[in-house]
């Protein structure tokens, strides 16, 4: 048997030397002066704690310490950083400005730029977009808003247990990034809230976002230009507008959306289960090779949607036809309510019709009645029971 006491040198030698190891790598923002009374603007200490952890080689952590923060809009650069594995682990809350008009035309609140290996775990941002939502809805000219947390051009991105309220814009953006892990993310907005995205993903390859819970007054998750291998799984959300590929093809020269999965996704009130939506221009975009799997979609007004004919007061669309290539679209286990009678859609592109659109365990109901399913220009098939009856 060990004596007790050994054992006791023994721990107190291993955590005395991961202490010390560990301590120039264990940044905490309070040591650079970050104060946690959601008063003292603590963006300084932030970028400052940053540095220092960009500036060391070894796995380094930024500690944010219970409390609220106070922040104004923030890059945080990789360009010059060092080290490919800094750890952010947050048990407070950052706040933006009172004063919408502060970060309102900085495009980002918080934003990461060419960055390897950063990783979020825990914390809240509060976006308090609440008065600039009002200026917006008011109809008087605002500010565009911010969106809260973004990150472009990084690879290797973690972020975990994180919540996001109340954005101005965008609650998280994932743009021109390879493989970032969205997990356990919690977004919250009112369902009026305007432009309130909670994560859009464009011209990013390889990004997952599992375990999340998304509330907003725009869609829970948009797709933009340029994405592929996107995952998505055991996602709730609602209220929103859903999850939707689009809008693509504004431009003409534009990257395609490929290899998107959905599985397992509740909707509950959303205006849109799923949906895809191009502007009714030329362009040479495409979606191709996308997965709708084990959705329940409750009370939407459109569950299931192809949308190509998207162009609002007929303006900036010269030929009032979408050039965007759509094949390849898979629904697969879908059930639940429609809001409205007409409960599937596929309004294809006259010049390039859908192709490819398989519906293959299908069931949604109108008020208790059958629902009606509506298609132009669009190709494909259905297998296992679907109702509504497909329009093939
Ligand atoms: C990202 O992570 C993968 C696997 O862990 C690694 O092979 C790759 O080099 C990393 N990318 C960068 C840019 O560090
Ligand atoms: C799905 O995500 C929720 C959080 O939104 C989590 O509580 C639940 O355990 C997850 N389900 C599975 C099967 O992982
Ligand atoms: C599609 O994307 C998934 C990740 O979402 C990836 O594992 C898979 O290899 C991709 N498939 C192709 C054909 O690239
Ligand atoms: C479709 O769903 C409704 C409501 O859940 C159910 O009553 C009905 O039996 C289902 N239809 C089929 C063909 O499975």
């Amino acid at each position: 048997m060990i004596p007790c006491k050994m054992i006791q040198v023994l721990l107190s030698t291993i955590f005395f030397y991961y202490s010390s190891a560990a301590n120039p790598s264990y940044i905490n923002v309070q040591n650079f002066g970050a104060k946690p009374n959601g008063k003292s603007d603590c963006t300084k200490a932030f970028l400052s704690a940053w540095a220092a952890a960009c500036a060391t080689t070894q796995p380094a952590t930024i500690y944010v310490p219970a409390g609220r923060y106070l922040l104004r809009n923030a890059i945080f650069a990789g360009n010059s950083c060092k080290n490919k594995a800094i750890t952010i682990r947050i048990d407070g809350t950052l706040v933006a400005p009172t004063d919408y008009k502060v970060i309102g035309n900085a495009g980002n609140w918080l934003k990461f730029y060419r960055v390897t290996g950063v990783s979020i775990y825990g914390g809240t941002l509060d976006g308090g977009g609440a008065k600039l939502w009002a200026c917006k809805t008011s109809g008087k000219s605002c500010p565009k808003g911010a969106t809260s947390l973004a990150f472009y051009n990084s690879n290797n991105i973690t972020i975990n247990a994180l919540s996001s309220l109340n954005s101005q814009m965008f609650h998280i953006l994932i743009y021109g990034c390879q493989n970032a892990n969205l997990i356990n993310t919690k977004i919250s907005a009112p369902g009026n809230s305007p432009n309130t995205d909670g994560i859009h993903v464009q011209q990013s390859s390889a990004v997952t976002i599992l375990n999340s819970r998304i509330g907003t007054g725009d869609d829970c998750v948009s797709i933009g230009p340029g994405t592929s291998n996107l995952w998505i799984e055991n996602l709730s959300c609602g209220p929103g507008h859903g999850i939707s590929i689009g809008s693509l093809g504004w431009d003409m020269q534009e990257e395609g959306v490929q290899n998107v999965t959905v599985k397992t996704a509740t909707f509950t009130g959303t205006q849109n289960g799923v949906r895809v939506k191009t502007w009714a221009r030329p362009s040479n975009a495409f979606v191709r090779d996308v997965l709708f799997q084990h959705v329940v979609i409750q009370n939407a007004q459109n569950p299931i949607i192809i949308d190509q004919n998207y162009c609002p007061d007929h303006q900036n669309c010269p030929t009032e036809g979408s050039g965007v290539r759509i094949s390849d679209i898979t629904y697969q286990d879908v059930h639940g309510t429609s809001a409205s009678q007409v409960a599937v859609k596929f309004v294809c592109s006259k010049t390039k019709p859908c192709s490819g659109i398989r519906l293959d365990g299908v069931n949604l109901t109108y008020r208790n009645k059958p629902a009606v399913a509506s298609c132009a220009n669009a190709d494909g098939m259905a297998s296992g029971v679907v109702q509504p009856t497909s329009c093939f």
